[in-house]
């Protein structure tokens, strides 16, 4: 049923090349048989085989770069519609288009919110409302972030903050939260801010610019009757592949755990400044970390059974690691004899006495309950079905099993790192563990 849905679709992606637009291209080419899929990739085909390349063994990147269903477009997203697309294949992407996966953006959590309103806002309104004219549009999908709602972290007193799979508007309960989203761009655009920006305090500008443009896509197909056709999945903090494209696959810089955990290795000291709420946070912060086929697999089965409005791809509550045990397992990958233990602190989470690994990922100290009910529900619905898909992340190894399949990508982000702070490359040898690249792993392994 789900895989039927996409035989015979025309399937227009963004972010085709990065971490989960590959899982995403990889599930799909493998277990259906669509029409045709576009991909935009800025540098064209060339570009787009060297990114798979880098990311897989050969032989799983050649089921992306050989497809004969798939053509790579050369394009980029701004802040207008045309993509640096000709107007011959931006008229055909209207006429044939099924489904648009708009999976790209920057994911630098230390952008502006005036750097994001052309790397997210402006591009995500631009395209919906581009697809919103497709003569064939069936679905419209918005890759976003559960974190659109971190905010909540500090205007609710539970230290376990429920979050549901809505959009919570920033200017009261009364507030029609998609309406005033237009005016509030045009604010935002004059003064690189606004006054609902201002009020809440988002851990990054990141999280407000998903938030403001979740609700500029959602206010366009509300003002086209064409609710019914936006789906928006928000994952959550994304991690290696339980299964596909193979078990462990992941990339150096899309994995927030991978750079938390390249920190620690380098830490030279016994104690790291984080800050928390929690009383006791060891065992009551959380991190929800979901497998990027998790995410994959949710968002297929969303589209072909019609989901509309937001989509939480999380582990969830059930899911979910405990800070303790996301924390410990960092120690295996460190080749300093001692380990480095957290410090908590009652600071703000933007205080500069925190760690920088804190200072950036400030959602370490935090637990966010995110519901996956509308998941629960569609995997009833799919009956024996279900057993074809990864709806749920996999719990039964302990957390650091997951570390030894990066360990390749934890030292190169320990490079990055290394490079940053001004530390002899050497250190890094010295101080992380080295893995196999996967482009090195045989077949037989993947
Ligand atoms: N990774 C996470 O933990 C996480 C968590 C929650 C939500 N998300 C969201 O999930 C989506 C995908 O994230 P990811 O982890 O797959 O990121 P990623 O690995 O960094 O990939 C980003 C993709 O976006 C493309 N891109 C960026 N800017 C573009 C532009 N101006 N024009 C065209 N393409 C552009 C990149 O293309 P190039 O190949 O040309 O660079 C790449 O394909 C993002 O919207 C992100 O916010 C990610």
């Amino acid at each position: 049923m789900v895989w039927e849905y996409y035989n015979d679709k025309n399937v227009f992606i963004t972010g085709g090349t990065g971490f989960i637009g590959t899982a995403l291209l990889y599930r799909l080419l493998t277990e259906s048989s669509p029409q045709h899929v576009y991909v935009l990739s800025r540098g064209g085909y060339s570009k787009a085989k060297a990114k798979w390349s880098n990311m897989l063994p050969a032989h799983l990147a050649k089921v992306l770069y050989d497809s004969k269903c798939m053509t790579i477009l050369d394009g980029e997203l701004g802040d207008t519609a045309t993509m640096s697309l000709s107007d011959d294949k931006l008229q055909m992407l209207k006429r044939t288009v099924h489904i648009v996966i708009h999976a790209a953006a920057s994911i630098e959590l230390k952008n502006s919110l005036r750097e994001l309103s052309y790397s997210i806002i402006a591009p995500t309104l631009c395209l919906t409302q581009y697809a919103l004219k497709f003569a064939n549009l069936e679905r419209f999908v918005f890759v976003s972030t559960a974190y659109v709602n971190s905010h909540l972290w500090k205007t609710t007193k539970s230290s376990d903050v429920a979050v549901e799979e809505r959009v919570y508007p920033l200017g009261g309960a009364t507030e029609d939260p998609y309406s005033s989203a237009l005016e509030i761009w045009k604010e935002v655009q004059k003064l690189g801010t606004s006054d609902e920006y201002d009020a809440h305090d988002f851990p990054w500008a990141y999280a407000y610019a998903k938030h403001l443009a979740e609700r500029l896509a959602l206010e366009k197909a509300s003002q086209k009757n064409a609710l019914d056709k936006v789906l928006i999945i928000r994952p959550s903090v994304v991690g290696p592949a339980d299964k596909f494209p193979y078990p462990g696959f992941t990339t150096s810089y899309s994995t927030p755990s991978t750079a938390c955990a390249a920190a620690y290795a380098l830490h030279p000291g016994r104690k790291i400044h984080l800050s928390t709420r929690c009383e006791n946070p060891d065992q009551d912060a959380t991190i929800d970390e979901v497998p990027v086929d998790v995410v994959a697999d949710r968002m297929l089965v969303h589209i072909a059974l019609g989901s509309s409005g937001c989509v939480h791809a999380v582990s969830g509550e059930k899911g979910r690691l405990r800070i303790e045990d996301w924390w410990h397992a960092f120690k295996n990958e460190r080749r300093l004899p001692w380990s480095v233990k957290p410090v908590w602190t009652s600071e703000d989470w933007h205080s500069k006495n925190l760690h920088h690994v804190a200072r950036n990922f400030k959602i370490i100290g935090t637990s966010f309950a995110f519901a996956d009910d509308k998941t629960d529900a569609i995997a009833k619905q799919l009956g024996t079905e279900r057993e074809q898909f990864h709806l749920y992340a996999d719990r039964s190894k302990p957390y650091h099993h997951s570390l030894i399949h990066r360990r390749h990508h934890i030292h190169n982000a320990a490079r990055q790192l290394a490079k940053k702070s001004r530390l002899p490359r050497c250190s890094v040898s010295l101080l992380c563990r080295k893995g196999k690249h996967p482009t090195q792993l045989s077949e037989k392994v993947v």
